[in-house]
């Protein structure tokens, strides 16, 4: 059973709810109370009311299934900060999924993060909670245009992003996320990369590399929309304020900001430099994340949301759990060859 029709998932909410207690009560609230304490702020309590229970649920069941949680910062506070064992960026999810005892992992991100975690612990049962949760950075190549690629710029190495299928790692040399894109297309031989398929993460690159950089033409749905414009009218309007932004923006947007990183590196900035007021020119979710830790911190927060991300709730999270689906599967063709795209990024980064 699945939670993809509407029909199905009322069938799967009547089948949770003889199974746990899903009803809001005191009782939730108190079990949850210590981790609700520094939400407060972020997230109104008759809507905790009502995640209460879940998260009760959740934090209990995935003990007794041996499962761990690994949350995305574009995760809501709710998962963030209710469920998650593991948080953080595309980088940092993979590496920790090596590590991982547990024999289940519900990814609460996207489904290419979910295909990382099989890829690197193929013998490990890894659920996604939906599906459908994609990313249109990964829908936007194919192994067939890597090859087309690789025929206009003979002897280039790949690098690709990890927002791409198995099939698209397996036919890359090397895999970077934002977090060491620079380090990984630095570290390749010959004088001509090719960056696959964030065509802004691979310009904002090149801006910094001593290669040469060919690149592909996806983008990411949520930061493609920001404008350096729009960068501009937030100094206007918020004086001091600081302005961080996400790699996969505009070049034009990346000149504007004071900082730019990975989401981990863009909550690590906030951290350490503790702005009395920021805008992070990236998802929605990672503000109200961030502002639950950094309190002193005002967060100007542009709502433009992923889709993808946001298909991810704690019910059906809960649902992944119960009824152990939905299993992610990588084909065995892609299997090795993407594991070492991924791995020799791992070697990379590690030295
Ligand atoms: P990070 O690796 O910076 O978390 O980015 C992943 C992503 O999907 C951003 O849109
Ligand atoms: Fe993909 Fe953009 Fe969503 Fe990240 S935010 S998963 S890059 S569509």
């Amino acid at each position: 059973m699945f939670l993809n029709a509407n029909m199905q998932a009322d069938a799967a909410r009547a089948e949770l709810e003889a199974h746990y207690d899903l009803e809001p009560s005191d009782a939730a609230m108190k079990a949850t109370a210590e981790i609700y304490e520094p939400l407060r702020a972020t997230i109104p309590e008759p809507d905790w009311m009502r995640f209460a229970p879940f998260i009760r649920e959740i934090n209990r069941v995935k003990v007794e299934k041996d499962a761990v949680i690994l949350a995305h910062n574009y995760m809501t506070p709710e998962i963030f900060h209710g469920v998650s064992d593991v948080a953080g960026d595309s980088l940092q999810l993979a590496i920790e999924a090596t590590k991982v005892a547990q024999q289940t992992i519900i990814q609460c991100g996207v489904h290419f993060m979910a295909e990382t975690s099989k890829i690197l612990n193929p013998a490990k049962t890894v659920l996604i909670p939906d599906s459908r949760a994609g990313c249109s950075l990964a829908s936007s190549i194919t192994a067939a245009d890597i090859a087309k690629m690789r025929a206009e710029y003979p002897g280039a190495q790949v690098v690709s992003y990890v927002n791409t299928t198995a099939e698209v790692k397996a036919a890359s040399d090397i895999c970077c996320t934002s977090s060491n894109a620079l380090a990984i297309v630095e570290a390749q031989p010959g004088d001509t990369v090719i960056m696959t398929p964030d065509g802004y993460l691979a310009q904002n690159i090149a801006a910094q590399s001593t290669k040469r950089v060919a690149y592909w033409q996806g983008a990411c749905i949520v930061h493609e929309q920001f404008t350096a414009e729009e960068l501009r009218a937030y100094r206007e309007s918020y004086p001091g304020i600081a302005v961080i932004a996400h790699p996969e923006c505009p070049p034009s947007v990346v000149a504007e900001a004071d900082f730019t990183g990975s989401t981990a590196g863009m909550i690590q900035w906030v951290k350490t430099n503790r702005p009395p007021k920021v805008v992070m020119v990236t998802e929605c979710s990672m503000a109200s994340n961030v502002a639950a830790e950094v309190p002193e911190t005002d967060f100007v927060q542009p709502c433009n949301i992923c889709p993808h991300m946001k298909r991810i709730s704690l019910e059906n999270i809960l649902w992944a759990l119960h009824s152990g689906t939905e299993e992610v599967t990588v084909a065995d063709e892609y299997m090795e060859p993407a594991r070492r795209a991924v791995e020799r990024m791992i070697e990379v980064t590690n030295s």
